[in-house]
């Protein structure tokens, strides 16, 4: 059993893995919605901070948030930044709504009901797209990545924050063990960075977050043209 690098493929990917589809993933957040914050929000709160702040601290001011959720995220950006958030969960995106209303977000200039494997925005629409804790949700990561690569303009950033999965040991097994339970939890336990970089991905940075380095932030810099 290999301890690769991060980004090694995984050779050990023959154990059962369910399939999330679409309305799988709006299955599982509708019943998520209620409760979200309160399972979720704590634990995730270091890890989101860090992705915000990274967002915060690039050039350009359109971002895009997918998978927005519960807009957990919203408060965090600073105000020059103008926010576009898509979701797949009706119920997800009316929690984050009445966060935007109840804190008056104004700097929040949309939240849709969008398949972020497949969006409405034109080429180049965005200098920044975000996805955390969603990369392991959507049905298929690869897909995603070409979807916000094609909306963030070439030299733009493309960020991840994420848990992804150990390469051995303990968790690995029971991270394994737990594949198959994705449709229920509505994430993929199992889901490592080969799910989600290939080879032609200019990764400039992977860096552990708290706590205890379950999360991990992946920053991308978009296409090779351009830039700042
Ligand atoms: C674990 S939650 C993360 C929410 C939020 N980003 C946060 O930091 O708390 C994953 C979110 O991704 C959304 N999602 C999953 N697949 C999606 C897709 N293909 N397009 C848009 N949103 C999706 C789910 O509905 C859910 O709200």
């Amino acid at each position: 059993m290999g301890r690769g690098p991060l980004l090694s493929a995984d050779p050990l990917r023959d154990h059962k893995r369910a399939v999330l589809d679409a309305d799988s993933v709006r299955e599982a957040y509708r019943r998520w919605a209620g409760v979200y914050d309160a399972v979720f929000g704590g634990v995730s709160a270091p890890g989101r901070r860090r992705a915000v702040e990274a967002v915060n601290g690039l050039p350009g001011t359109r971002v895009l948030e997918v998978g927005v959720g519960t807009g957990l995220a919203l408060p965090k950006y600073r105000r020059d930044k103008r926010v576009v958030g898509v979701d797949l969960s009706r119920e997800m995106l009316e929690k984050a709504r009445d966060r935007v209303a109840g804190e008056r977000l104004s700097h929040v200039e949309g939240l849709l009901e969008m398949d972020a494997e497949s969006m409405a925005f034109a080429d180049a629409s965005f200098d920044i797209a975000v996805a955390m804790f969603t990369a392991s949700v959507v049905p298929d990561a690869k897909r995603l990545f070409a979807e916000m690569s094609r909306v963030v303009r070439p030299g733009g950033h493309l960020l991840f924050v994420n848990h992804f999965s150990a390469q051995d040991g303990p968790r690995w097994w029971v991270e394994r063990a737990m594949a198959p339970l994705a449709r229920v939890l509505g994430w993929h336990p199992d889901f490592a960075t080969t799910d989600l970089l290939d080879g032609t991905a200019i990764v400039e940075a992977i860096e552990p977050c708290a706590p205890i380095g379950l999360f991990t932030l992946v920053r991308v810099r978009n296409g090779a043209a351009g830039g700042d």
